[in-house]
């Protein structure tokens, strides 16, 4: 189950935007113009892509479609599609072999113990892989080459599922409240990330166990704090009186990497660790609202560990919900939290170089009602001097998307003294309007989404598309042009379209770009609103696009997050051609097992690996340690599922697709 929905009360993400309608004239425009927006399918030289009523009138293709010729159809892609189905174990397509290559608790650095479900330790656990894998990066050994057998493997570990960790919890919401001391520490010690070395030899993938270069990154692990935000008096604590250094990093689901070969990791649900009785009073009081931060903490930290109550550290909350960035071939490195970039539920963030040499990074705040952003620096990289772009992230503009009827969008620049961001309103100064980029960015009219996940540039056409993985409680009344299916509980991808897409001259850093829909999920014929290639199959449909990788030849593979709730089918991975007589054709690749949704798809650069992050196996509801839904991917007597990391390779070799 999504982590977003385990717990209704205290983690589901309810959505805090105060204000997610638009004005009543505004929306009637865009109404009338609507069609002129989704005019844009049309547009893009995807004659078989169809806009929403056409849609539904079209029969899908029948069932029954395991083996599917993908010789005879439009796709590019070529490989037996999977069929929809729930399962304990997991599934790729026909002419492919799985890999499980590291789980939650085996060991990575010296002196790990293995795994014991039944007696871990903080102790171990800090020393060992984390729980709920999500974002994936692969950089290649050494470093500067473009090897794609051996590397460093980059994984996020965004939250911790205590009623499969530990016995005797239970299950959700109920685990949670439960769990002691210690295990609330092997909590602390299961998040963050690690860093793993990985090789292939005669084709088949290991962990490096051991080596000088694997790291774990957790909860308590020291980061500095940089941008404008940096020491400010919202930052300050107790422990940190100047503002600067913060312990950990918390939720970090997906991420991103720079082009001067840094990874970015990204803080995302990071309200759920805090609470306190005074959370609802004092001049925070507003601000905590806004990122859903309440009286009633989800995880017990706050009993152990002063600094997650509020009424002991009133601003350690502000330390968190940030970009943070580290240099993954230095294991002593400290990472970073870059303030410039905002302060929101970041689910990832993306780069594209602009024509300029500038540098766009890509993000969603992952709410409903929330929005999309860029940040854009404010000098080019330095390809000859990796020095020169150590803090670049430091130096830039923020911006919100902003979404028109006509198909057009705008970015809306978060500066301070600029539009509504003054002192009148609460700014005081950029460090306000980065601590509160949620309000700031609705107060400069930027549009509110269904749950913008992943938000990534396609290599091969410049266009930058985004995963809105759903929104049930979008009305009828609260629809908009890029958000146009009240109860959208499928979600739906939009792509951006900079100017010069496509081109050398693509400009990444325009404050105006075009939109289109490129699908919007759910089952064609079923759901009202499902749009797909018309020859999309029984098969390939797909529920709550989460996250997204590209191909070398620029196909778009999709992760989902949510689909057995939404759908009845498992969460998986499919694969669509983005341009020519196969676009918006999803094809379904992998299915997760049940409980599980598929994270952080990487291709190694010769495209020849598929590396997936499988994230909460076994999280159905009343599902415990002692009675799981599954044992993926050990199956033993014993011991829970175990989130982990897989290598998919074709069987005799050869490019995945
Ligand atoms: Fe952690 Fe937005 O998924
Ligand atoms: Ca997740
Ligand atoms: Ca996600
Ligand atoms: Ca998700």
């Amino acid at each position: 189950m999504a982590d977003h929905e385990i717990e209704p009360v205290e983690i589901e993400d309810i959505g805090s935007n105060p204000d997610p309608r638009r004005a009543i004239g505004e929306l009637i425009e865009e109404r009338l113009s609507r069609r002129t927006a989704l005019r844009g399918l049309f547009a893009a030289g995807a004659a078989a892509v169809l806009t929403g009523p056409a849609a539904a009138e079209v029969p899908a293709r029948p069932a029954h479609s395991t083996g599917n010729s993908p010789e005879a159809g439009p796709s590019s892609l070529r490989f037996p599609e999977l069929r929809h189905q729930l399962a304990e174990g997991d599934a790729v397509a026909e002419g492919h072999s799985i890999q499980t290559l590291i789980r939650w608790g085996d060991p990575i650095l010296a002196d790990a113990p293995e795994l014991d479900p039944a007696a871990q330790t903080p102790e171990a656990q800090a020393r060992q892989f984390g729980y709920n894998c999500d974002y994936l990066d692969f950089f290649p050994l050494p470093r500067g080459a473009g090897g794609s057998d051996h590397g460093l493997l980059v994984v996020n570990h965004e939250y911790a599922s205590p009623g499969l960790m530990f016995p005797g919890l239970g299950a959700g919401s109920q685990a949670r409240r439960h769990v002691s001391e210690q295990q609330a520490r092997i909590e602390m010690m299961a998040h963050g990330g690690s860093v793993v070395e990985v090789r292939r030899e005669a084709g088949a993938w290991s962990v490096v166990r051991e080596s000088h270069l694997n790291r774990r990154i957790t909860a308590e692990t020291p980061m500095r704090l940089s941008g404008p935000a940096a020491g400010h008096p919202r930052l300050r604590t107790g422990a940190d009186p100047e503002g600067l250094t913060v312990l950990g990093m918390l939720n970090n689901c997906a991420g991103g990497n720079t082009p001067w070969g840094t990874v970015l990791t990204c803080e995302e649900n990071f309200n759920l660790y805090f609470g306190g009785e005074s959370a609802e009073t004092g001049p925070e009081a507003a601000a905590r609202r806004r990122y859903g931060i309440q009286k009633q903490a989800s995880y017990s930290w706050g009993r152990h560990e002063p600094r997650f109550d509020l009424d002991r550290e009133p601003n350690e909350p502000n330390r968190f919900g940030w970009v943070v960035e580290f240099d993954p071939y230095d294991p002593e490195s400290m990472p970073v939290k870059r303030t410039a970039l905002g302060r929101f539920k970041h689910e990832c963030c993306t780069h594209a170089v602009s024509k300029d040499g500038r540098v766009a990074f890509y993000g969603g705040d992952d709410e409903r009602f929330d929005h999309v952003y860029k940040f854009v620096t404010a000098c080019p990289w330095n390809p000859a001097d990796p020095a020169a772009n150590r803090d670049l992230l430091d130096e830039g503009t923020l911006h919100a998307a902003r979404f028109e009827a006509d198909g057009t969008m705008r970015w809306l620049p978060l500066v301070h003294g600029e539009g509504p961001l003054t002192a009148a309103n609460g700014f005081a100064s950029q460090a306000d309007v980065v601590i509160e980029a949620r309000r700031a960015a609705g107060l400069l009219g930027a549009t509110p989404m269904d749950r913008p996940e992943d938000v990534e540039t396609n290599p091969a056409n410049g266009r930058v598309y985004v995963m809105l993985t759903n929104n049930g409680r979008r009305t009828a009344e609260q629809v908009n042009p890029a958000n146009p299916r009240p109860r959208n509980i499928h979600g739906h991808v939009v792509e951006i379209i900079p100017p010069g897409a496509g081109t050398p001259e693509v400009d990444h850093a325009a404050m105006e770009a075009r939109w289109e829909i490129f699908l919007a999920a759910g089952k064609p014929g079923v759901d009202p609103g499902a749009q797909y290639h018309r020859a999309t199959s029984d098969e390939g449909w797909l529920s709550c696009p989460d996250n997204c990788a590209f191909d070398s030849r620029g196909r778009i593979w999709i992760s989902t997050d949510g689909a057995a709730e939404n759908a009845g089918v498992a969460d998986g991975l499919y694969a669509a051609d983005t341009v020519g007589r196969g676009r918006a054709l999803t094809r379904l690749f992998y299915q997760a097992p049940t409980g599980a949704e598929v994270c952080g798809p990487r291709f190694t650069p010769d495209d020849t690996t598929l590396f997936l992050a499988i994230q909460h196996p076994g999280e159905d509801p009343g599902s415990t340690f002692d009675n799981p839904s599954t044992r993926w991917p050990d199956f033993q007597p014993g011991t829970p599922p175990r989130p982990s990391v897989i290598a998919i390779t074709r069987q005799g070799g050869g490019r995945i697709g």
